[in-house]
This record gives C-alpha cells, structure tokens and sequence, in this order.
C-alpha cells in the first residue's frame, strides 16, 4: 500500500461533465479503467470513447439516472461486464437546486437530495462486493463549500451537500473494515456549465466570487479532478473519513 499504483476500474457518476469529466480523464490518464455515468447518454458515450483514444484504457459510457436505483443496478452489471471488478467510485452527478425557502416543495427537496445525497449510499451498497474484492479500494463523494457557508439562495443544495459530509464520515467507521476508504471532496467555485449557468443569469456574480477567493479566480475542474484521484489512489492509502476543500482559499477568505 502507498505506492500509488491501484489501477481498478473506477465509476464516475456525472462524469459527462465538468468535474465528473476532468475527473474521468484524470483517472484514464493514471491508467485506470472508467465506466462514465450521466444522464446524458450522448455525451457520457463520447467522453469514454475520447478518453479511451487518448489515454488507451478500456472505458464504458453508461447512460443512468442516479435517481433510480434500480438503474443504478443495472448499470452496475453492465459496467462491471465490460471493465470488471470496480476498486473506486466518484458520486459527482448532482444538481444546484436553486430555490429560496419561500420557493420550496417537497418535488424541489427530493429532486435535489435524491442525486446529490440519495444516490451514493446504495451505490455503494451495490458496489460492496467489487470494493471487498479489490485491495486498496476508495470512494469519493463531491460534496461543496455550500456544505458549510449558507446561502439563502439555496438551502435544499446545502443540506444536500452537509448530509453528504456527514454520510461519509459514517460509512469511513463501516467501510473501514473491509480496508475501503471515503471521502469527499468540497470544491469551491469551479469554472463549469452548472456554474457557468448562474452567472450568466446574474449579472456581477462571477466577479463577487473572485473577490471573495484568496486566489482571485474560479477553479478549473481539473484542480479538482487531481485531488480526487490523489484520494482514490494508493497514495492516500492513510486519509478516510475527510473532508478535503479545494476552494482557492474562500472558506478562510474574510475578503
Ligand atoms: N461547479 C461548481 O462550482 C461546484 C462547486 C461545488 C460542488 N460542485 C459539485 O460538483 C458536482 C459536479 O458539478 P459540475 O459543476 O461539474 O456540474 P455539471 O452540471 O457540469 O455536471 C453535472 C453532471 O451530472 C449529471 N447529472 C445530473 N443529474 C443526474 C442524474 N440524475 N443521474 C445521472 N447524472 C446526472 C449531469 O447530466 C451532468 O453531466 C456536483 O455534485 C456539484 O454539486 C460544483
């Protein structure tokens, strides 16, 4: 252990875009077998089959909606029959579910905690029987800074984030174990589609971010994508149980 070399398939979860896809392409480049998961069935198919070509690792684009757990299953067997045993999993699917307290319904709260919290405890569940089999197998949940600074804007999104947090420290004491290891990761503001909705819906916000982060500029996902597949390596065979915030210095930020 430590060495860094675990080269088990690993399941991106949102991996069509953003942070799930640099995280994709990450894990390929260190050699590491990925199944790509995403709702979007045409881009999830197009990013295994770029990542493939240019990292020569055996992909599989997998169209799923992490909502359904009886999809997740199925997908489950489907990946696992093309590219074996899964030693990690990323849960980066998720959703911001925008929409102040006034705004609220119970459709908002479930669409939002149902893909970005609902989702990772029975894909591990599913995932038990390859994680056992495979040494040094990690998990990695993308949480969010919004798991600790609140925002009126969106509290369905911080719960989500908060209870994944929390989840995660309680299945690192289950997991633990079986020598499996979990973590999340919590990223700042990271330059993506989901995020580059927003701002161009409110004018300045980009701007009111920058000011805010030491580094004065929004992360690139692939700032991300390089702690998440330090987490699921060998390198890390010590971390389980952390929360590890990748934010340009915003958390500690009283800019
Ligand atoms: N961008 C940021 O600033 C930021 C900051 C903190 C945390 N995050 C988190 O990072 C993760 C990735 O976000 P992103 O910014 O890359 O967003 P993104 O919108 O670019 O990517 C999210 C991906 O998840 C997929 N997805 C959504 N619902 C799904 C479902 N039900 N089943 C399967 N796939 C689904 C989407 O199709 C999309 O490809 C999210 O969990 C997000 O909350 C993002």
């Amino acid at each position: 252990m430590g060495n860094g070399d675990t080269a088990t398939p690993v399941i991106v979860t949102g991996g069509a875009s953003g942070i799930g896809k640099a995280c994709a392409r990450a894990l390929a480049q260190a050699g590491r077998p990925v199944a790509v998961w995403d709702l979007d069935a045409g881009a999830a198919n197009s990013v295994a089959k770029d990542i493939a070509t240019e990292f020569g690792v055996a992909t599989a684009g997998v169209a799923v909606d992490v909502r359904d757990l009886a999809a997740m299953a199925a997908a489950t067997a489907a990946s696992r029959s093309e590219l074996g045993a899964f030693g990690g999993m990323l849960h980066a699917a998720g959703v911001d579910g925008v929409g102040p307290l006034e705004q609220l319904t119970p459709e908002l709260w479930a669409a939002v905690m149902d893909v970005n919290l609902r989702a990772l405890p029975f894909l591990v569940q599913q995932l038990l029987p390859d994680l056992k089999s495979n040494a040094g197998s990690a998990i990695v949940g993308i949480a969010s800074i919004n798991a600790t600074l609140g925002n009126a804007g969106n509290p369905t999104y911080s719960a989500s984030k908060s209870g994944l947090l929390g989840l995660i420290r309680a299945l690192a004491d289950d997991l633990a174990q079986h020598d499996i290891r979990i973590n999340a990761i919590s990223p700042g503001q990271i330059d993506t589609p989901m995020l580059q909705k927003s701002m161009s819906e409110i004018e300045g916000l980009r701007q009111s971010f920058e000011k805010r982060i030491f580094l004065g500029r929004l992360g690139h996902p692939e700032e991300i994508a390089s702690a998440a597949r330090f987490l699921l390596s060998d390198e890390a065979s010590y971390i389980t149980g952390q929360e590890l915030i990748v934010d340009g210095g915003n958390v500690p930020s009283q800019r």
